[in-house]
């Protein structure tokens, strides 16, 4: 067994959210480390990065609404300065969403989301079939209905998550390419990690930031593990060959027989469509069922994407919690943070995450707009309490 350096801040996790904490933290002054076995990976890799704050509103999230809105607000000085930094192109487009209705019921729920959109002061536009085929002239001729949403954007992940790695390189975060096989505490805090080779880390600070598996890292006292679970995502690349772009030019989604459908159009050609959603532990198949499914839902929409070539399948996992929103901060156990539970929102959270994660390895608190999102919401004591 090897005990390595000590840095101030260890990061357990080199996705997006654990990447953008390291460089937000280098960026402080902080010596920080990251352990993870492929720095970059993880859900981003499959996510199709819609920056959906509006499109993405769910009864009940009005707080997570307002990190979202947060976080989009800060997308396109985070993507200038990210770019900056390491001069690569992040695929940000600010294309804006169009979500439409196919039959009545999809209508329905649609005018819902549209009200709730507008009590929640959103931009977001009612469209007639025939107006949102004008927009995007590919729809099915079926369309009754659409938000047009210009607010709402997208950016690719894997680019993301390549310009974190090199951002963080540059400014000096140390990575180690292994995992964390367990939290180690000392006299009642967090003193780092031991990693599967055996290497003890030590760290001033440690953040658990490793997506879906941050429930389950050995060493974590029980009342402070997040309850975070996997829920799987299939999502699908085609390609527009260059003769038939612009095939979309913007996000296009709906929900199919209750499921989302959306289809995510980037300027290099490629065309994600997503997702799936499913309780199915840790369990990445592709599944003949699930390719058929979103091929099918998506073809309702938009027919022609029958023409294209189908380049890649994959399945993802992500980070989900008891409420849809993460956790952010710190524990009860001292030296150690929480950044996980994004679920849907992890691309679109990763600005407002970083800021507020250096802000608590800075001063020890979570600034005010992420109060809400302290892991302590779900301790022993809140879970147990009763409603007067
Ligand atoms: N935010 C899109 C998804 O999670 O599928």
């Amino acid at each position: 067994m090897s005990r390595t350096r000590t840095s101030d801040v260890l990061v357990i996790g080199g996705g997006i959210i654990g990447l953008v904490t390291a460089w937000r933290a280098a960026q402080r002054g902080f010596t920080t480390a990251v352990v993870d076995p492929e720095p970059g990976g993880g859900a981003a890799q499959v996510a199709a990065g819609m920056l959906a704050a509006v499109t993405e509103l769910h009864y009940g999230e009005q707080t997570l609404l307002g990190l979202n809105l947060a976080s989009a607000r800060r997308y396109p000085d985070f993507a200038a300065e990210l770019t900056d930094a390491t001069g690569h192109d992040l695929g940000y487009r600010r294309c804006g969403t169009l979500a439409v209705a196919l039959d009545a019921d999809d209508r329905t729920h649609l005018r819902e989301l549209h009200t709730l959109q507008r009590r929640s002061g959103l931009d977001s536009e009612w469209l007639s079939g025939r107006e949102c085929r004008r927009l995007e002239p590919m729809l099915a001729p079926g369309v009754r209905g659409g938000l047009r949403v210009d607010g709402d954007h997208q950016i690719d992940p894997r680019r993301v998550a390549g310009a974190l790695v090199a951002a963080c390189e540059r400014a000096g975060v140390v990575f180690h390419r292994t995992w964390a096989e367990r939290l180690d505490v000392v006299r009642d805090r967090a003193a780092g990690v031991t990693t599967t080779g055996g290497t003890e880390l030590g760290a001033g600070q440690v953040v658990l930031a490793a997506g879906s598996l941050s429930g389950r890292l050995a060493g974590v006292p029980d009342d402070v593990l997040p309850p975070v679970r996997p829920v799987k995502g299939q999502v699908l690349r085609l390609t527009v060959p260059k003769r038939y772009a612009p095939f979309l030019s913007r996000t296009v989604r709906a929900v199919v027989r209750g499921s989302q459908v959306y289809l995510v159009p980037r300027e290099s050609g490629e065309l994600v469509v997503g997702a799936t959603s499913e309780e199915l532990g840790w369990d990445t198949t592709v599944t003949a069922g699930g390719v058929y499914e979103l091929l099918r839902d998506a073809h309702e929409l938009v027919p022609g994407i029958t023409e294209l070539p189908l380049t890649e399948t994959r399945a993802g996992l992500r980070p989900g919690s008891p409420d849809n929103a993460p956790l952010l901060g710190p524990t009860e156990l001292a030296g150690l943070s929480l950044a996980t539970g994004h679920y849907r929102n992890g691309v679109l959270l990763t600005p407002v995450t970083g800021d507020a994660m250096a802000h608590v390895l800075t001063t020890g608190e979570l600034p005010d707009e992420a109060r809400p999102f302290t892991p302590r919401r779900f301790g022993a004591a809140a879970l147990t309490e009763q409603p007067a």
